[in-house]
């Protein structure tokens, strides 16, 4: 069924585990992440970057995502991941996604707490989530580019005032994470996320998520840390089953039997998380 993200998110953070939020730019990536959740029964979060929604387009990707959530037998939100624009984040929630996130960390600190105060009142009004940024994640997510020189972590005296005036129902927070593949091994700031989750006492996001070593994931969950998003690992899942499956069978130009063993080793990947997380056993 599907459900707003809150929902979901409220169970994880009075219970210390956290939901997978996986990125989707089409059928075979929805159906990798739903039969992984109904396998592990764990509820699960589809969402759509900007560049998924370029790509695939609104109606598509919000069909697809009501379409699964509705056959699914655990909870499913649909999300829209960093969403920068006002106009956009609207259309999402027409199309019917049951959450939203308004990513206004390019700006300073009220202009941040403006744009999320605006989106959050309409939001609000027809029952969507919202989740915002704060502080500045550094990598690449599609057309989010932010160098690592400019990348800065979350002051947790601004969340508090950040989450008091905006009344916004998660948070993203920088703490060592960025989009992409990692040169080297991300360190994450423990304490600032247990600082954090003292002061705002809400659900706390953690982006760039894919290549995390296991051991700071399980930290950062039982510290606070209750959406996990991935799309990075999802992506290399896809593309090197596909290179291998043609290495064995360059003849081979069926679409189904080239995406099948993609679709699968994504499957594998999103159980494995949903295990780390420990959203399987939830739904
Ligand atoms: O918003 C999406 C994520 O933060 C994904 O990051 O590609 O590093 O897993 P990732
Ligand atoms: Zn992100």
């Amino acid at each position: 069924m599907l459900v707003t993200g809150i929902e979901i998110l409220q169970d994880a953070h009075k219970n210390n585990y956290a939901v997978g939020a996986f990125n989707v730019n089409n059928m075979e990536i929805v159906q990798a992440i739903i039969e992984a959740a109904e396998e592990t029964n764990s509820p699960v979060i589809l969402q759509a970057s900007q560049g998924g929604l370029k790509y695939a387009g609104v109606e598509y990707i919000a069909a697809l995502g009501k379409l699964a959530a509705e056959k699914a037998k655990v909870p499913v939100a649909l999300h829209l991941d960093h969403g920068t624009d006002f106009d956009q984040v609207m259309l999402c929630i027409r199309h019917g996604f049951s959450s939203v996130m308004i990513d206004g960390s390019r700006f300073e600190l009220e202009g941040n707490i403006a744009i999320t105060k605006k989106v959050i009142e309409v939001a609000h009004a027809v029952g969507v989530s919202v989740e915002a940024e704060l502080g500045k994640i550094g990598g690449t997510e599609d057309d989010i580019v932010v160098d690592e020189r400019d990348a800065t972590f979350t002051d947790p005296k601004e969340a508090k005032k950040f989450v008091e005036e905006t009344n916004v129902d998660y948070l993203a927070i920088a703490v060592g994470t960025a989009h992409g593949v990692y040169k080297g091994e991300p360190k994450l700031d423990f304490e600032r996320i247990k600082t954090i989750k003292e002061m705002v006492n809400i659900p706390l996001v953690l982006h760039g998520s894919s290549g995390v070593p296991k051991e700071a994931i399980e930290k950062a969950v039982s510290l606070g840390i209750n959406k996990i998003n991935i799309d990075t690992d999802l992506r290399m899942a896809f593309s090197n089953a596909i290179k291998d499956f043609l290495k064995e069978n360059p003849d081979n130009i069926d679409p189904r039997k080239i995406l099948g063993p993609a679709k699968e080793a994504m499957k594998e990947i999103i159980k494995e998380k949903m295990e780390l997380f420990g959203s399987a056993g939830r739904a």
